[in-house]
């Protein structure tokens, strides 16, 4: 039935063309968006966040109300963002000394070829605690696995940090053997360790930065080398029935990287990926990856500056308003299908915004930045199709609109010009039913506000200076087509 009816909603043709007569209020911006459910752009697998580095471990030992304050934040569609994507690090570490993430084989079995030596702690750097959890009680569906890179004793370097190559790719040989295929198998093998455990790891990639070396876990990597484990990683997870798990790449520092490592990488290794990820330090997501893979920006976040929990202050680097923007970007301009913030809780005493939750005396506390990502990622759920939405009138207002799996469409609004009064009108076939709408601002928390459903079904509210507005219109009986 839902398939049908999707279907139905995409193949009407037709827009309404038409907008309602302008509400009579207070002089203000009036402007017009126009939504057309017959272009459609990227289909969005969802938003979300990590706990790598034993920040999970760090939650895990609050309180049991804390703890469950902290998941709910994180997961929970009634109290918190809704998040749908949790990245998980694969250790490469012997040890947890520091944060270290230690490795499901911390020691040289004794070569490539030697019987694997794998340990399982039931815990994975308290990761395994927040996988199962958002499994389990908030019905998460992507779990993305992520080394940031192999165990020292497999590297030219000899140490999991600081760089160095895995030892058989092409340009880094190693007089302990090749161990490119013995790398495929152990991340095979984590994959199975989760399995057992309850929880289905839906991507793994085998990269994280390798643009960039630094003391903590990094391995360097071209897309020529990337493509040399790729083309063992497929065969090897198939044959371990993990068929549908999909390998990600490259989980480079800037965006635009990744564009040198696709076109290294060439077409047949892309075809055997199944999303290109990149993160948005060196550059952000200001342009579409040149694949016709999915994409999705796996890590951003603001790592310098103090704590802040503002919606909108002064448009500063931690705002909730100024992520709720890059997000936009990131959809709108960078195509991506997922957006990850770095990261989500922890109990550090460093005092910055790379964190959505900090504690404070044993007690957790959301930024604003928690509830810009809750803007988009509790009405724009995994399936979700984005289409176009073009505005008319009105200056400073951004606008995005998706096509839910439900058959909701819900329309974004930041609003950087002044007062506004918004008018919503779907084409496409699609008949109003009902229609909603939330406000946030500095004083709002995605309050409710009362929007007019036109006769003509265009449905109008407004919208705030510098505020975010989504509007969700449900679809009526006699949109359903059928
Ligand atoms: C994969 O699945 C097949 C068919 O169910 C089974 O025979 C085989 O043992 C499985 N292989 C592994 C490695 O689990
Ligand atoms: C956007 O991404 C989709 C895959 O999700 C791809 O098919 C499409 O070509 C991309 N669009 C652009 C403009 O790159
Ligand atoms: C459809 O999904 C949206 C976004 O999650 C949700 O707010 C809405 O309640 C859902 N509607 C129905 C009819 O299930
Ligand atoms: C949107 O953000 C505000 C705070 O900025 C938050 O209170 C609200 O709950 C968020 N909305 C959703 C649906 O999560």
């Amino acid at each position: 039935m839902k398939s049908l009816y999707f279907v139905t909603l995409l193949s009407i043709a037709t827009g309404l063309g038409q907008t309602a007569a302008a509400v009579a209020l207070e002089p203000r911006q009036s402007s017009t968006i126009t939504v057309n459910l017959d272009k459609t752009y990227q289909t969005m697998d969802g938003f979300g966040t990590s706990e790598a580095f034993q920040r999970a471990l760090t939650m895990k030992k609050l309180s049991e109300t804390e703890q469950r304050k902290f998941l709910d934040l994180l997961f929970s569609t009634e109290t918190g963002a809704g998040l749908t994507i949790l990245r998980n690090g694969i250790g490469s570490s012997p040890d947890m000394t520091d944060d270290h993430m230690v490795s499901i084989q911390p020691r040289n079995p004794g070569g490539p070829n030697a019987e694997p030596q794998y340990v399982w702690d039931g815990s994975d750097n308290g990761q395994l605690w927040v996988s199962t959890e958002a499994a389990n009680t908030y019905g998460v569906k992507t779990f993305y696995a992520n080394a940031w890179s192999a165990p020292g004793y497999m590297k030219t370097n000899g140490n999991d940090a600081n760089g160095g190559s895995l030892c058989g790719v092409s340009g880094a040989t190693c007089s302990s053997g090749d161990w490119k295929q013995a790398y495929a198998n152990y991340l095979a093998q984590y994959i199975k360790f989760y399995a057992e455990a309850g929880v289905s790891i839906t991507h793994v990639g085998f990269l994280n930065e390798p643009d960039w070396t630094t003391s903590y876990a990094s391995m360097s990597s071209s897309g020529t080398q990337a493509a040399d484990v790729i083309k063992l990683l497929r065969p090897t997870l198939d044959k371990n029935n993990f068929t549908s798990v999909q390998i990600t790449c490259c989980d480079t520092m800037g965006w635009s990287t990744m564009n040198t490592m696709l076109n290294q990488m060439g077409a047949s290794t892309q075809a055997l990926l199944g999303i290109a990820t990149g993160h948005s330090y060196s550059s952000g997501p200001s342009a579409p990856l040149s694949t016709t893979l999915k994409t999705w920006m796996t890590e951003g976040g603001d790592n310098n500056g103090a704590w802040t929990s503002a919606w909108y202050a002064n448009g500063g680097a931690g705002e909730g308003m100024t992520w709720a923007n890059n997000i936009y970007s990131a959809i709108t301009q960078g195509n991506v299908s997922a957006y990850l913030y770095w990261i989500g809780g922890q109990d550090r005493s460093s005092n910055t915004n790379s964190k959505l939750i900090r504690v404070v005396n044993g007690q957790v506390d959301p930024s604003k930045r928690l509830w810009a990502m809750a803007n988009w990622s509790r009405f724009v759920r995994p399936g979700a199709i984005r289409v176009s939405s073009s505005l008319a009138g009105g200056s400073g207002v951004k606008t995005t609109a998706f096509l839910n799996a439900n058959g909701t469409v819900a329309v974004q609004v930041i609003n950087s010009g002044g007062d506004q009064t918004v008018s919503v009108a779907v084409g496409g076939g699609f008949v109003v039913g009902s229609a909603s709408a939330w406000v946030t601002d500095n004083t709002r928390d995605c309050d409710e506000v009362e929007v007019a459903v036109g006769a003509d079904g265009t449905v109008t509210g407004n919208v705030p200076f510098r505020s975010m507005v989504t509007f969700l219109l449900q679809p009526g009986e006699a949109g359903r087509g059928l």
